[in-house]
């Protein structure tokens, strides 16, 4: 029976790179979409940036661009990472998007009129200077137990201790660095408490095979025991300034961004049967046949196993039929780390050329159906991928496609479907697509691999090379020849949905159609014509990867923004501190503290001289007027956008302490200020000028 199947992984946040914490996942769930598609089911898989929220329009705002720039720019470059590591997506959108805004809407109005949608009035931290309310994340102070400076509003880096921001000691905002004030706002709550939301989740959680036995657990936790009312009501809303979806008939107010990201796996569907001729509703409507699944990471369970089940079945629509976490990933038995050059960017991995097949190959043999934190051991990845792909799986076809093709024009005589290997494929085949569809990977490819034994075994018994050097065995040569490329053929099947390129590569030079499960209990026919053989695949060399560890070690002080796990909390975290760094330093460096910035001795002086430099480029010659402090000859790099003439009088800001540099000119005596923006899209170079009333001489800072 052909199965009907909507797939998701979850939405990556639009203002981060893609790393290989990240792939897990879309890894794990591209085999198993591939697997099914193999199957002949109906399987659509789809995806999305999640764009919305805080710390996307702050890190929109200190790019100076708006957030609707920053999340095209970021979705094309996760659009060319996902493609890179041939994560195939039916429709990889955005939760920016009209379908999504109306899934919303449309959600928002069925809870509201369900009477599960309640306003309710709350105290929140404020920052006076930026004029917004502060997550909680985006404030820091003094932890209340132990003191440790420059704690986050939740909890304390330093002892551990948990607390809320209210009871942080001298409070900042990490966005402005003023001191934040509480003030009241209403908010829109989703009544989780409510006893219908409580029975339903109760039942829905505990359901056979709805969620794995660790997750159920943890979900039994959450909801406590019967008759004990655990959950609490859920703040879905935001106040502006915030990037994200007005609430209807609430101006002012927003969808808090996990209101809607989950709705952005609808709104992706939903535009994906626009263009496909779908009908959304088969996949949506309650007692849908159709089957739902998320894929996702432990640290989201919260969300997609209470809040989302408990809105869809609230609002009228089908609940998932299943949700499959992941662990996280480990690389070399740690967390990724910047300064190790673990945390590898999916960009820096295809960059550096490494084959993305390896690490999916990799990932497929370590994955489980389980919650089980998952290890990338370099030296293992190594050894397997060469000793397992190379050696064990690629070689069967290198070592006997060329006498084939050189012997007997391509073409194969009948294959011997009594050989030991063949029968161990047909009688493993069912056994190894019961671990694709349990997502149990690692089993799968260990059958796989022990079957590649069995076909060694063959393939050195017969030894081609030896019979090709034979005169009279010619026969004996195109049977070992056509009986190796046939067991190389049922390996590309089974290991199609992991090897997705290296597959079609196969499907080529056996000049054969793509590939589908069934084609795994049949043979190529007697007579069938291959095609000169292709390389398929290298060896990984241990330079690639000492390089790719290299690319990625950030080798300047560790910053706090390391986000070694795709894990929420740390993910924001992440994001704060990256917003606050370039909000207050430049992009790539640390904070400077304010005593280091009033080291810096800024002034306003009056360009008195400016001249042309014989044999300068880029140079011209200023002589600038400090007022008590004097003059201060300086060479600047203005050349291409001043005029000499058109400076003098003008007032600028000079650095008036930088130590004097001898150039071939003469003395540099300090330096102007000077904007440019360094990617180059607004060409030109653009000098500071103080606002009327300022004179030279006066301190800027
Ligand atoms: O944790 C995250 O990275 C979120 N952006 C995942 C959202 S998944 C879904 F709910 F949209
Ligand atoms: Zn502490």
């Amino acid at each position: 029976m052909t199965r009907k199947i909507l797939v998701t992984s979850a939405l990556p946040y639009a203002n981060g790179a893609i790393h290989l914490g990240h792939l897990v996942e879309y890894i794990q769930t591209d085999i198993w979409v591939r697997f099914q598609k193999m199957r002949g089911h109906e399987c659509w898989y789809v995806c999305a940036d999640d764009t919305h929220g805080t710390p996307i329009m702050l890190r929109a705002e200190a790019e100076g661009i708006t957030p609707e720039t920053l999340i095209e720019r970021v979705q094309g470059e996760h659009a060319r990472d996902f493609s890179g590591f041939h994560i195939g997506f039916d429709n990889y959108y955005t939760t920016h998007s009209d379908e999504t805004r109306r899934c919303a809407n449309e959600i928002y109005a069925r809870l509201q009129a369900a009477g599960l949608i309640e306003t309710r009035v709350i105290e929140q931290y404020y920052d006076p200077l930026k004029q917004m309310f502060l997550p909680d994340r985006f404030i820091k102070g003094e932890c209340p137990k132990c003191g440790a400076h420059d704690q986050y509003g939740d909890n304390c880096e330093s002892c551990g201790a948990a607390y809320t921001a209210n009871d942080l000691k001298n409070p900042y905002s990490a966005v402005s660095g003023a001191r934040p004030e509480l003030r009241q706002s209403e908010h829109y709550f989703f009544k989780l408490s409510d006893p219908r939301c409580q029975t339903f989740l109760r039942r829905w959680t505990q359901a056979e095979g709805r969620l794995q036995s660790e997750a159920a657990n943890k979900l039994q936790e959450w909801l406590g025991a019967e008759g004990e009312n655990h959950l609490t009501d859920w703040d879905i809303s935001r106040d502006a300034p915030y990037f994200g979806f007005e609430i209807p008939g609430a101006p002012g107010k927003y969808f808090y961004v996990w209101l809607d990201a989950p709705i952005g796996y609808m709104g992706a569907f939903r535009n994906l049967c626009d263009r496909q001729g779908l009908d959304f509703d088969e996949y949506w409507r309650p007692g849908s046949a159709t089957e739902l699944y998320h894929f996702i990471g432990k640290d989201i369970l919260y969300f997609h196993a209470l809040f989302w089940p408990a809105e869809l079945e609230h609002a009228g629509y089908r609940t998932p039929s299943k949700v499959f976490a992941h662990g996280f990933l480990t690389v070399d038995g740690a967390k990724m780390s910047k300064s190790r050059g673990t945390f590898i960017t999916a960009e820096s991995y295809l960059a550096q050329g490494l084959d993305p097949e390896w690490l999916r190959y990799y990932y497929a043999a370590k994955l489980s159906s389980s919650m089980e934190d998952i290890d990338l051991n370099l030296d293992d990845f190594i050894a397997r991928v060469n000793s397992d792909m190379v050696g064990k799986f690629v070689n069967i076809a290198s070592r006997s496609a060329g006498f084939v093709v050189k012997h007997f024009a391509g073409q194969l005589c009948t294959c011997d479907e009594s050989l030991p290997a063949i029968q161990a494929i047909r009688d493993r085949r069912a056994l190894i697509a019961d671990h694709y569809e349990a997502r149990d990977f690692g089993k799968a490819i260990r059958e796989i691999m022990a079957l590649t034994d069995l076909a060694n075994q063959y393939v050195d018994s017969v030894k081609p090379w030896e019979l090709a050097r034979q005169a009279g065995r010619e026969s004996e040569l195109q049977a070992a020849c056509s009986n190796a490329l046939n067991l190389f053929r049922l390996f590309a099947i089974l290991l199609k949905p992991v090897l997705p390129a290296l597959s079609a590569r196969a499907e080529a030079f056996l000049n054969v159609a793509p590939f589908v499960w069934e084609d795994s209990a049949t043979v190529l026919a007697a007579g069938h014509a291959i095609n000169a053989y292709r390389h398929l695949m290298t060896r990984v060399d241990r330079k690639l990867v000492e390089a790719l560890v290299e690319a990625n070690r950030e080798s300047r002080a560790p910053l706090p923004q390391a986000a070694p796990q795709k894990h929420a909390e740390q993910q924001e975290k992440a994001a704060v501190v990256a917003v606050a760094q370039a909000a207050v330093a430049t992009a790539a460096g640390p904070h400077v503290s304010l005593d280091d910035f009033m080291r810096i001795d800024l002034r306003i002086a009056r360009i008195s001289e400016a001249a042309h430099v014989d044999g300068a480029d880029k140079l011209v010659r200023l002589l600038l007027d400090i007022g008590p402090l004097g003059s201060r000859q300086v060479f600047a790099g203005i050349k291409a956008a001043y005029d000499p003439a058109a400076l003098v009088g003008r007032l600028t800001v000079m650095v008036a302490n930088l130590a004097p540099r001898k150039m071939k000119f003469g003395m540099s005596e300090g330096m102007v200020l000077a904007a440019s923006d360094p990617d180059g899209q607004a060409p030109g170079i653009f000098l500071l000028a103080p606002d009327a009333g300022a004179a030279p001489g006066m301190r800027v800072k």
